[in-house]
Order: structure tokens, then C-alpha cells, then sequence
């Protein structure tokens, strides 16, 4: 199976959202579709499900702050959801921590920003060795 990405957000990262997709136009998107407002764990929780089908498969989740977003998808012992709020973190989380959902702040980075940290967390392969036996131990 195939590497799928799936992008998910409340009202307060639904602009962002909408940019990231104009931009990339290949990730899965399963909500929310206005700015009416709805609950983030409703959407980090849809999201981690799809994510966790497959052990290739990312997501990407974008609330006001990012915290509420990798609260609730951190819920699951077998997600990773690593909040960045700059491009050099988003490579980090990869290559440190595994991480297999990126988390943004919608309300507090730009455009520019989310597209690198998107980008880097892409592109960015995990490490491994002294990293995964850290990982282990979560
Ligand atoms: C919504 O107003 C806001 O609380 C939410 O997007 C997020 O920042 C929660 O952590």
C-alpha cells in the first residue's frame, strides 16, 4: 500500500488548511470544510484513524495554538504528532522523534512557514539508532 497524507483541521487552522492544499494538491482532506466552529478532537481523532491504517502513512493537523491538535491525536500510543512552528523543528521531528503527524499553529505562523515545515517534514527521513531506542522507551 501506497504512502498516504492526510490533512485535518478545526475552524482556526481551516485557512491554512485551504492554502497548504492549494499549494501541494496531494493530501487526503478530512475536514473541517468552513470556518464554523467545531471541536479539534473530533478531527485529530478522524485523522490518527486513517493515519494508523497504514505505517507509511503522515497527517497533518492544524488548530489555533497546535496544542489541543497533538493533545488528542497523542492520545494513541502508536502516534507521534509533533508540534512545529518553524521549518527547522519540522525537520527535527522527523529525523529525532519519528514523528507521523506534523502539528501548526494556524493562528500563529505564516503561509510561508507552514509550507517549509510541511515541506521538511515531507522530505525528512528518521534517523534512527541512538533515536529509536529513545523512542522505544515512550
Ligand atoms: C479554537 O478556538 C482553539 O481553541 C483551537 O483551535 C486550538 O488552539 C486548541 O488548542
Amino acid at each position: 500500500m501506497n504512502k498516504k497524507i492526510f490533512i485535518a483541521s478545526d475552524h482556526a487552522g481551516y485557512e491554512m488548511k485551504t492554502k497548504l492544499n492549494e499549494y501541494f494538491n496531494s493530501f487526503i482532506d478530512l475536514g473541517t470544510n468552513s470556518f464554523d466552529s467545531v471541536d479539534y478532537p473530533d478531527f485529530a481523532h478522524k485523522l490518527t484513524k486513517e493515519v494508523l491504517k497504514n505505517k507509511k502513512n503522515v497527517g497533518i493537523l492544524i488548530c489555533g495554538t497546535g496544542v489541543g491538535m497533538s493533545i488528542a491525536a497523542n492520545r494513541d500510543p502508536k502516534i507521534r504528532a509533533a508540534l512545529a512552528f518553524n521549518s527547522k523543528i519540522a525537520e527535527l521531528v522527523r529525523q529525532h522523534n519519528d514523528a507521523n503527524i506534523l502539528v501548526l499553529p494556524g493562528r500563529f505562523i505564516d503561509i510561508h512557514e507552514a509550507i517549509k515545515c510541511v515541506d521538511n517534514f515531507l522530505k525528512t527521513k528518521f534517523e534512527g539508532g541512538r533515536h529509536q531506542k529513545r523512542i522505544n522507551k515512550i
